[in-house]
């Protein structure tokens, strides 16, 4: 009996994932378009999250990176300009904290005439000075993380010398500046802050900014992930809706991250971002471009692609158009559906590193 040979199937319907692009969108090898880049600005930041960088293993020895090895901005708009000639419609600007690289609006300024939706996330501890500044250059939103409302347990949780006061005058800063809708991330981690899910709720109700809860999620391999500590967002939906009536709300777009939820009452909507127990790999169309110049197909990957080689000895659009084609037609990325244990375990790069 003679074996049939299946030939691996690439991107675009093509045999060898090498050949040099040829202009069509790009598709991975499971038909998801490549649409959104998420760029981490630098892989520092003040704050040290439990669930992000403890301070056991970010402290004084911790090697970041040099600044030599960073990109510039010249360099990260350059690259973003490429992906933007591919297909990508919507860029977000990460860290670490982003707002703590200098003269970040700069770098806004040079992406800004891409014409993308074009947005950050930050810890927004520097958001109220900066606002009106990123306005100008061009920034369109800010999604800002606040886990708890009081400051016991924020610092609990960020170890940082910054009150909750300070995080919602930054929220507040950024929509006078008109960069809104502004989202509140709160990451729920069992017995650290699941007891302020309602009281977030109420807060930001009726107050024009959309909170939305992520699941705890085993990003990097330093900050001790155990299924237990999750708090299922199906829970949150229920503890809030028996306060406060809920109703499922449509997706604004497909492939979006967030669940919507609506408060019954017209006092808005709320999100929730299931990563563990409801995975959304199956429209991921995201690309991260680390501090130091790789592509990452996945938040959980263990291993990048490096471009800044290439960008440094001298490559042409072109040569960096074949490179980032090759990496999304061999994208087979589907983590949060085949997370087990043991993936858990796994050494994945460090959220601050690759971008949230
Ligand atoms: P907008 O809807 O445009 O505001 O963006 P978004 O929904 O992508 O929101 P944001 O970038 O703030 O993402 C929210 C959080 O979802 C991130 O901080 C991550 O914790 C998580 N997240 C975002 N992208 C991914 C992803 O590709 N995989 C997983 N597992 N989690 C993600
Ligand atoms: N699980 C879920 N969300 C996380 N973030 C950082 N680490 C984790 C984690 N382990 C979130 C931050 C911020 C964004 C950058 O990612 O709270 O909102
Ligand atoms: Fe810093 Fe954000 Fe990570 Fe917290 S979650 S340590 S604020 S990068
Ligand atoms: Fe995308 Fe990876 Fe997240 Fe799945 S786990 S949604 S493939 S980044």
């Amino acid at each position: 009996m003679t074996e049939k040979v299946i030939p691996i199937r690439y991107g675009r319907g093509a045999t060898s994932p090498d050949a040099p692009w040829d202009g069509a969108p790009l598709s991975d090898t499971l038909s998801r378009p490549l649409r959104d880049l998420r760029i981490s600005v630098t892989d520092r930041c003040n704050f040290r999250c439990v669930y992000c960088m403890p301070r056991e293993v970010f402290n004084s020895d911790y090697a970041f990176l040099p600044h030599a090895a960073i990109l510039t901005f010249e360099e990260i708009a350059r690259v973003a300009g490429v992906l933007v000639g591919m297909g990508v419609k919507k860029i977000r600007l990460t860290g670490g904290e982003p707002l703590i690289r200098k003269d970040l609006h700069k770098l806004v300024a040079l992406l800004a005439p891409l014409g993308t939706d074009l947005t950050l996330t930050t810890n927004g501890s520097a958001l109220a000075r900066q606002a009106r500044r990123l306005k100008d250059a061009g920034l369109q939103r800010v999604t800002v993380s606040l886990d708890a409302l009081d400051d016991d347990t924020f610092h609990r949780i960020n170890d940082a010398d910054v009150s909750v006061a300070r995080v919602i005058g930054g929220i507040e800063a950024a929509a006078a500046a008109g960069l809104a809708p502004v989202k509140i991330n709160m990451v729920v981690k069992r017995g650290m802050n699941d007891h302020q899910i309602v009281d977030m709720a109420r807060r930001w109700r009726g107050s024009g900014h959309i909170l939305r809860f992520i699941e705890f999620m085993d990003v990097g391999s330093t900050n001790g992930w155990r299924m237990d500590d999750v708090v299922p967002s199906a829970e949150v939906v229920r503890r809030i809706g028996e306060q406060f009536p809920l109703e499922p709300a449509d997706p604004n777009y497909t492939g979006e991250v967030a669940e919507r939820w609506r408060y019954l009452d017209g006092g808005g909507e709320i999100g929730v971002i299931s990563s563990v127990t409801q995975a959304f790999c199956s429209d991921c169309s995201r690309i991260r471009l680390s501090t130091e110049g790789s592509l990452f197909t996945c938040l959980f990957a263990t291993s990048g692609h490096d471009l800044k080689s290439l960008i440094r000895g001298g490559a042409g659009d072109g040569a960096l158009r074949d490179r980032i084609a090759s990496v999304w037609n061999r994208r087979a990325d589907r983590y949060s559906e085949i997370r087990t244990a043991e993936t858990a375990r796994l050494r994945k790069v460090e959220m601050s590193y690759i971008g949230g």
